[in-house]
């Protein structure tokens, strides 16, 4: 049984098709221990209430500088023990002690297809604001594991979304999460789960 902990930071729409695959028999072998948020009024902490899961808050703004947070953050994580680290719109930097402990073990689904439009300030709505401006026909998401880069860890699996006339930011963010993130980041904690996904000279593969 994969044990699992999940990190958000705003709506938990990702979180939300988490539970809802777990519930329904798309996702077997886990267990989620709890949901942690920086924010404490994210609806993703509301979502994981609904269905009895533990919620946690810590923010970086309840300590006296990043380094106290990131000792706590990861001490925290040492407690729950858990198999794999899920990061679902969290939107805090991993403390580098956490990804080294927790190496080939934390997962993160972006909102693009990287190495396009990821790195630092490349969040949220401001991934689609870019696809938009640059005119790129075709979009989509990447989950893949964390390393010490910012989206720069071994990608699992892509999935493509076009780009659509008329689309805005929102109307394109939804897309991507309905088509790509909601569909990718369940697929991979159950591949993961049931030991198909492996890490071989820093590319992930399945097994
Ligand atoms: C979304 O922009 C998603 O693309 C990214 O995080 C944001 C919030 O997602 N992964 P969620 O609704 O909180 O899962």
């Amino acid at each position: 049984m994969l044990r699992i902990v999940v990190c958000v930071s705003g709506g938990g729409t990702n979180l939300q098709a988490i539970m809802d695959a777990e519930r329904q028999g798309r996702i077997t072998n886990t267990e989620m221990i709890a949901v942690i948020s920086n924010n404490a009024k994210a609806k993703a902490l509301e979502r994981a209430a609904a269905r009895n899961i533990p919620g946690i808050v810590m923010s970086p703004k309840g300590y006296p500088d990043r380094e106290a947070f990131n000792a706590a953050f990861t001490e925290k994580m040492r407690e729950l023990a858990p198999d794999l680290i899920v990061l679902a719109g969290f939107l805090v930097r991993i403390p580098p002690q956490m990804v080294a402990e927790f190496s080939n073990r934390i997962v993160n689904i972006h909102p693009s297809l990287i190495p396009s439009f990821c790195g630092v300030g490349y969040y949220g709505l401001k991934v689609h604001e870019k696809v938009l401006e640059r005119g790129v026909k075709v979009t989509g998401a990447t989950v893949h594991f964390v390393n010490e880069g910012m989206d720069e860890g071994p990608i699992i699996a892509q999935k493509a979304v076009y780009v659509e006339e008329g689309d805005t930011p929102e109307t394109l963010q939804r897309r991507v999460m309905e088509q790509a993130e909601w569909v990718l980041l369940p697929k991979a904690i159950d591949d993961i789960a049931n030991g198909r996904i492996a890490v071989r000279d820093g590319r992930a593969v399945s097994c």
